[in-house]
């Protein structure tokens, strides 16, 4: 038997390849239960979906581990729910939290609403800054958080010094790598010790399911299902088997994504009516050169800045045919949207032209759709 490790499309499909027994269903079905029979006087853990011990929410964990080549992995209920739990996995009242300040609005107000209420301090770093993050610490520092690539602008972060940081200071080093999904880029490989993702993303990749995910040590794992059982945030065994689904054409929809992102960014980019054009995979992006280094494919998210600010955005916006104006992304059908009305409302202007999101900013989710199709719809959009 080889020992040859699968191929993340494979292992997608499949996990570790197993001879499936004789008249043994090819797709396996989803176990709509909330319990399972229990034999009786038995002590051994009782199968409760809450518990996340569904085989859906089981087969779902173990695949998305292989995919981050992480020991171990838990589903949860959302992609807030995994940044959630991950956190307060590792945290305590009176510990400080080091975040990057180049994240996804949601996260920002979770940290800033809600971890001080537990007690626990959160201060944020220009994520390039690499001299920041040592500086920063304290000494009641016990965890580094960091998003790449970041949610709307695309900078994709260098995480080897920061790592570094984290393993001399003993901290731990959390990730959302939402945005390349484990086939573009692998945070473990590059030093982190837990992977959040948002599932609804490109995990599920088709809109119609929310779901988040978390990947580490067995150990960390393990005390992550424990806050989820007492804090109620398992997956629902029909939403695993959706996600599941869709996890299985993760890398072909993945090299599509990319080569559609790729070429409507090098399409934005020559297009006068566009003053700038974000993506890692235009050799101008401030992070083309690390990003080509580290990631398997630029992905399929765009931002967009129109010259005429929020009034051309929305005059914009309102012409789009095929790309539908929703929150959300990475998803099969393209989707756009106003970061200042969706993933960062709540941060004032100035805040959020501090961290790169002036107002007009739009973030374009490339579908795999044809590519023509998709840049016709942004041509006929522009009054061409
Ligand atoms: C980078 C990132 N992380 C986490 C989340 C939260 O995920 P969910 O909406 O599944 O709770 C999002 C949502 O947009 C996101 O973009």
């Amino acid at each position: 038997m080889s020992t040859r490790r699968p191929g993340p499309s494979t292992l997608s499909i499949h996990g570790l390849p197993h001879r499936r027994a004789d008249w043994t269903p090819v797709v396996g079905p989803v176990m709509q239960s909330a319990t399972f029979v229990n034999p009786v006087g038995s002590s051994e853990e009782v199968l409760y979906s809450r518990y996340g011990n569904n085989p859906n929410q089981v087969e779902l964990a173990r695949k998305y581990a292989l995919l981050e080549g992480a020991e171990a992995a838990v589903i949860l209920s959302s992609g807030m729910g995994a940044t959630a739990l991950a956190h307060l996995a590792v945290l305590r009242p009176g510990d400080h939290l080091l975040a990057s300040e180049w994240i996804y609005g949601g996260t920002r107000r979770l940290f800033d609403d809600e971890l001080g209420r537990f007690g626990i301090e959160v201060s944020y770093v220009e994520p390039t800054q690499h001299r920041l993050w040592r500086k920063s610490v304290k000494k009641s520092t016990r965890a580094i958080f960091v998003e790449t690539p970041t949610n709307p602008t695309l900078r994709v972060i260098d995480l080897a010094p920061i790592a570094q940081v984290a393993k001399e200071f003993g901290l731990a080093l959390l990730v959302d790598g939402t945005f390349a999904s484990p086939i573009n880029f692998r945070p473990i490989e590059h030093g982190a010790d837990v992977v959040i993702s948002s599932a609804t993303k490109y995990l599920n990749g088709h809109s119609d399911v929310i779901a988040g995910a978390v990947a580490g040590s067995a150990s960390f794992i393990e005390e992550v299902t424990r806050l989820m059982r007492l804090w109620g945030q398992s997956i629902d065994p029909h939403a695993a088997w959706l996600v599941e689904r869709g996890l299985r054409t993760l890398a072909v929809r993945m090299e599509r994504h990319n080569a559609n992102g790729l070429a409507v960014a090098e399409w934005a980019a020559v297009q006068p009516e566009f003053l700038a054009v974000h993506y890692p995979g235009l050799p101008n992006h401030p992070d083309h050169t690390h990003a080509a280094a580290v990631l398997h494919g630029f992905g399929g998210m765009v931002g967009l800045q129109l010259r005429g600010g929020v009034r051309a955005a929305e005059r914009f916006l309102k012409k789009l045919k095929l790309i539908t104006h929703a929150p959300s992304l990475a998803g099969v059908e393209s989707l756009i949207s106003e970061p200042r009305l969706t993933s960062h409302k709540g941060m004032s202007a100035d805040a959020r032209a501090r961290i790169g999101i002036p107002d007009g900013f739009l973030r374009l989710s490339c579908g795999i759709e044809d590519a023509p199709d998709i840049i016709a719809d942004l041509e006929q959009a522009l009054g061409r």
